[in-house]
């Protein structure tokens, strides 16, 4: 299993702050808001990971980013997208030659989450995956619509709908066979109406097939990709890290009566 991680796009959404650097680059909490996504690839034991970016500041990366090793990679490349609002099916297309016929786990770069894939990669046997997430507001994401006689069975996803039909959102974490390509040369740039080649459209193709199964998210997970929930994420990682300190100090004094 290989990994990769989308990262360009312009991040319009967050002007002024990313006419400084890319979106991916700002700080969540006390790290730049790649460095989440990595953590999570590389605790399911993906060290072989292809960050896909673009747009005016993709020189950013390597000099925070080096080779990975500092972050647990073994293998880090880096891919560049020509049009920087291609969609995320587009930037994805650039994964073909680094897959070279393996699976991929694929993560947005603004997608933060304290929960493990480790067990849904390990278990991954072809087609693909879509994480789920109970969210209050799936109107912003894309939102599975599921089977009323079949409350587990997904019918449909749609993007962005204005009036979603459960509140759970596709999260931007996804694991997907070779054929993934196949599919997305299959897109059509005005499927949500957006120029973009949608990776939701991709999802549904792997569903028309009978070939798409679902996984709840356990744990924290949001996109930082507005101020509101760059903000919100930066605080929950921020509240974590003061808990785990915490826990940490009330645990020396009984080391500490051990000896
Ligand atoms: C994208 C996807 C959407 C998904 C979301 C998760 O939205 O199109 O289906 O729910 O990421 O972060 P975008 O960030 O492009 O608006």
């Amino acid at each position: 299993m290989k990994g990769v991680i989308l990262a360009g796009g312009l991040g319009t959404r967050l002007y002024p702050l990313t006419h400084a650097t890319n979106k991916h680059l700002l700080p969540i909490y006390d790290r730049p808001m790649v460095f989440y996504p990595i953590q999570t690839l590389v605790q399911a034991d993906i060290r072989e990971v292809l960050i896909v970016t673009g747009g005016p500041h993709v020189g950013h990366f390597l000099g925070v980013l080096k080779n990975g090793k500092e972050l647990g990679l073994q293998h880090l490349e880096y891919a560049y997208q020509e049009k920087p609002n291609g969609g995320i099916a587009d930037a994805l297309a650039l994964a073909e030659d680094f897959a070279d016929g393996d699976p991929l786990t694929v993560i947005l770069g603004d997608n933060t989450t304290d929960a493990d894939i480790s067990e849904a990669v390990r278990r991954f046997e072809g087609g693909a995956v879509v994480f789920l997430k109970q969210v209050r507001d799936p109107q912003r994401f894309g939102v599975p619509v599921f089977d009323p006689t079949d409350p587990k069975r997904i019918i449909a996803i749609e993007e962005k709908p204005t009036e979603p039909k459960s509140n759970y959102a596709v999260t931007g974490l996804y694991v997907y066979d070779s054929s993934l390509f196949q599919y997305i040369r299959a897109c059509d740039p005005n499927y949500a109406g957006r120029g973009e080649l949608e990776i939701t459209e991709v999802n549904n193709a792997y569903l028309r097939d009978g070939k798409l199964r679902w996984e709840e998210l356990h744990g924290f997970w949001s996109d930082s990709g507005t101020f509101q929930s760059l903000h919100e994420s930066s605080r929950y990682w921020a509240e974590k890290a003061r808990a785990q300190t915490v826990r940490e100090r009330e645990r020396v004094p009984v080391e500490a009566t051990k000896q």
